[in-house]
């Protein structure tokens, strides 16, 4: 993976503003973690993989050490209502059907605090290098794929993210984008979302 994708850099002035302690969903390796650990944030960080946790807290230097807990997006959240101000999700929801992907919205919803923010980028319909067409659709735009993390693969448009982000949420940015991250382009969509003050 390449150096070049530092999606986080121009949002963490607002998410040190907001916060000192930020949920990253499907940390992986430690990417990100690593990029917010830089920035001074603590990071509690989710994934599936526990090969990926055990890599997470090799990468992320031992003084700023993330909490880091093993979770499927599925089940419900391991954190109370309102527990975040800021939640991190790079390209980690979208393994998954439709029903699936709007319980997981909701948790996230459930945990951020009134007013708490949403980073999160999904893949684009448009990301054809990377699964978007010439599999078979088990829904619309829902593939079954041949991947590395899962088997199957969602692709949004912005009638998607629109359905997935309803009215208790307030749009900051909604950018489809082309990144340098892989060997080849990668369109992906960089949502950010703030959770209405009530909802
Ligand atoms: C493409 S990687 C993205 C990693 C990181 N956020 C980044 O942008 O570099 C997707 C991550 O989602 C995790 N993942 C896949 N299915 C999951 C699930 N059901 N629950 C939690 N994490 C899952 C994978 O283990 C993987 O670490």
């Amino acid at each position: 993976m390449k150096e070049t994708d530092r999606w986080l850099d121009r949002w963490l002035p607002l998410v040190k503003e907001m916060t000192s302690t930020v949920l990253e969903l499907g940390c992986n390796a430690g990417r990100d973690t690593a990029r917010l650990a830089e920035a001074g944030l603590h990071v509690v960080g989710t994934d599936i993989s526990a090969e990926a946790l055990r890599e997470c807290a090799r990468v992320v230097p031992a003084t700023s050490a993330p909490v880091l807990v093993r979770h499927d997006l599925r089940e419900p959240f391991p954190f109370a209502d309102g527990s975040f101000d800021v939640i991190v999700a790079s390209l980690c929801l979208h393994y998954f059907g439709w029903d699936d992907t709007c319980r997981i919205a909701g948790e996230i919803l459930r945990c951020l605090s009134p007013g708490g923010l949403l980073l999160c980028r999904l893949n684009s319909t448009r990301d054809v290098h990377y699964g978007a067409t010439g599999f078979q659709a088990l829904e619309p735009n829902y593939y079954q794929v041949d991947g590395r993390y899962s088997d199957r693969k969602r692709f949004f448009d912005r009638a998607a993210i629109d359905a997935l982000f309803g009215a208790e949420w307030t749009r900051v940015a909604v950018e489809e984008m082309t990144i340098d991250r892989y060997e080849k382009p990668k369109c992906v969509w960089e949502v950010v979302l703030r959770k209405a003050a009530r909802s």
